[in-house]
Order: structure tokens, then sequence, then C-alpha cells
């Protein structure tokens, strides 16, 4: 892929940048800058090399109108308390506020540009209208460096067709994301683990398809687990369910067998009557979940099961919370395999967004895992083996 070095010298240059600064608020309020954090390194990189850098960079999903509520304003003001520069915000994206203000940055200043969604044309499936969207932005800079890693499974205008109209380099945290990753996909050290949570099976077929070929072990938790556990003839209560989903569940559950994978599901679970943070938690073998509750944890025995064959891998990839981690009652799965992964000494890889945002919330070190994926959609696309755009239109 090719790197910022390719660029040459960027002295005085106008690097446009693509981050992925769609971090969650609590009104205006940040509540986990990750993202943030893990778009700096690449910054400062071009503000120490004399840029002026102009960043792009969504932030929920406004559907192509301008939305107060999805400004990037609480953003900018982040970045500014971060970065070791001048962060300024336009008030539109290719507009006359975001033209003026980039002519006029100064070299190791920033421009954040407002939500590139508000734009229609950002997320268009019309080729040409990307592109014409792709020539505005191309007109405010110089050169393109592609670094957020978090939305390079989008065939977007700010991440794919840009590319193609500037010349193009992939950023620091792009670059890193990619080699960690694939230390997991492409030849992992073995007994090779996937732990695998979230509330939908239906957003994991692809993974899970492709990880039966690749994997040792495969660990599932979270809402997801009541489908694999129905498929096995229990019954779940009013755990979340996918009926529609029973029969390629089974076809896993004998592909797993066929290949030798260890599909490992939970023996125990954290029950309660209704999805609330106050409700009470009983703990019931899997095999005897009482109709009137659902599951909304793996339970104790799941637990010790699940770190214990994490202390066997050699590499351990995981995506997906193992319960419903934002209410203490029901927190112990997801916490034991954060510290299992966090405490062993196999190659660790964390991805999505919740399960990342689990370790920060849960409070663990994020230094002791040996990489945390800032991609949520993006990391496990690339555990399903498949091209990302934003990723093949940087390749030489
Ligand atoms: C994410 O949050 O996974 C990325 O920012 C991509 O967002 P999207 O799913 O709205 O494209």
């Amino acid at each position: 892929m090719r790197t910022i070095e390719s660029l040459g010298d960027l002295k005085g240059k106008r690097v446009l940048v693509r981050s992925d600064f769609n971090v969650p608020l609590d009104g205006d309020k940040i509540t986990d800058d990750g993202r943030i954090r893990a778009a700096l390194p690449t910054l400062q990189k071009l503000l120490d090399e004399g840029a002026k850098v102009i960043v792009m960079a969504h932030l929920g999903r406004p559907k192509g109108e301008v939305k107060p509520e999805f400004s990037l304003a609480p953003v900018a003001k982040r970045l500014g308390e971060l970065v070791d520069a001048p962060v300024k915000l336009a008030k539109d994206i290719t507009g006359e506020s975001a033209k003026e203000e980039a002519a006029n940055l100064e070299d190791g200043e920033i421009l954040l540009l407002e939500n590139v969604r508000f734009d229609p044309r950002e997320t268009s499936k019309d080729d040409a209208e990307r592109e014409e969207f792709a020539s505005e932005l191309a007109e405010l800079a110089d050169l393109f460096v592609s670094d957020g890693f978090g939305v390079v499974h989008r065939k977007q205008t700010s991440v794919y067709d840009i590319a193609q109209k500037l010349p193009s380099a992939s950023g620091l945290l792009v670059l890193k994301e990619i080699e960690s990753l694939s230390k997991a996909t492409d030849n992992p050290e073995r007994p090779y683990a996937v732990v695998l949570g979230g509330s939908k099976v239906s957003d994991k077929l692809g993974v899970i398809a492709n990880l039966l070929k690749k994997a040792d072990m495969l660990l599932i938790g979270g809402g997801m687990a009541f489908t694999f556990l129905k498929a096995q003839g229990l019954e779940v209560g009013k755990s979340l369910l996918e009926e529609d989903q029973l029969d390629t569940v089974k076809g896993y559950i004998e592909e797993a067998k066929e290949r030798g994978v260890d599909l490992v599901l939970p023996v125990d679970v954290v029950v309660a009557p209704e999805f609330a943070k106050d409700a009470t938690p009983t703990v019931v073998a899997a095999d005897e979940i009482p109709a009137d509750q659902m599951g909304l944890d793996i339970g104790p025995k799941s637990q010790e099961l699940y770190v214990s064959k994490i202390a066997a891998a050699k590499t351990v990839a995981w995506n997906g919370p193992m319960g419903v981690f934002e209410f203490p009652a029901f927190a112990g799965g997801t916490k034991a395999v954060a510290g299992a992964l966090s405490e062993g000494d196999a190659f660790s890889v964390v991805g999505g967004g919740d399960s990342a945002a689990a370790v920060r919330l849960l409070d663990f070190d994020e230094s002791t895992f040996s990489h945390i994926s800032t991609g949520g959609g993006a990391s496990l696309e690339l555990l399903e083996g498949k091209t990302l755009p934003g990723i093949a239109v940087l390749e030489d």
C-alpha cells in the first residue's frame, strides 16, 4: 500500500485526510474519544512535516441532510484539546466557508470540514454523483491521506472516489490496523481462537462462514448465542432469537463438527425478566432458561470455560460483547473475556466498536492488548476475508 512517504515533500502542501471521528455522543459530550486519539499520530506527522492539514470525517448517519445534532463541533473541540495545533471547523464541506478557510490555512494548522454525510453525494450509489463531490473536495487540497480505518469498507466519496482524484496514500492508523488484523487473519499462530458476540447472528454470517475454515476454536456469546442454543434444540425463553437464521446456524454447527473446529457455546446464562439495568439477575443452566426470562449475559461456568479456551490459544480475535456490559449486573462475561485477553500471552486483537468501547468502559489497560481496532464493520469484513474498497484503492 502507498505510504505517506510516497507523497514526497509535504512542506506547505494542503493534505486532505479522511479520519473516522464517528464517536459516541451523549448530547454534545463525547463518551469515548478513542477514535480521535487513534487519528493523532498521522495528523501530528503531517503537521510536523509542515503540511496544512484538512480533515474530513462523518458523524452518525444524517442521510444527506444538514442536521445540527450530527455536527462535528464537539469533535473539533476535543481534537483541539488533544493535538498540538490550532483546529478550525468549517461551516460546510465544499462550500464558501470550507474554500475560504482552506485557502487561508497556515502551515501546521488543522481545518476540519463539517460532517461529510451532510452532503447526499457522499454515500450515493451513483458513481457520477460521488465523483462530482470528489472533484469539489479535491479542489481544496494537493494530496490525500486515507486514515479513517473504520470506514474503509464503505465505497463512499471521502474514502474511495477522492483517492482517485488526488495523489493518495494510507495513513499510519490504516497501516497499523491492516498489519495487526492480517496477523490474525492471514497466517495466525495456532491455536487460533475467535470470540464472537453481539446481538445478531445475521450481522456475523459472513464472518462465521469464513472463520469455520480458518479458526481452531469459535467461542460464541452475546445475544447471538441464543440462536445457536435454539438450533441445538434448547429453549431460550424471551432471549434474542433469529428464527430465520436457525437453519443456517444448524449448518454451521454441522460444518464445525466436520472440520474439527471447537465451537463453544454458553453452558450457563445470566437471565432476567426484562432488559433493564435494575432487572434481577439469576444464573441458570443453558438448558434450563425459563420461558418468562431472557438471557443477558453468559454465566460464571461459561466464563471459566471461555477463559480456559482463550488461555490455550496463541492468537485470539474478539468481536462483540458477551452480554449487556453497559449494565453492571450483566457485564461479567464481557469482563471475563477482556480479562483473559488482557492477561494472556496470545496475540490479541479486539475488533468492533462495542468490544473496544467495553475494554475502555470496564477500565482495562489498553496497552495490555496487542491491538484494539477502531473499526467495527471494517474489522469484521477483514476477518471475513473481504476486499475493502478503501484499501484496494490505495494499493499500487
Ligand atoms: C463505524 O462506526 O463503524 C464507522 O464509522 C462506519 O460508520 P457507518 O457504519 O455509519 O458507515
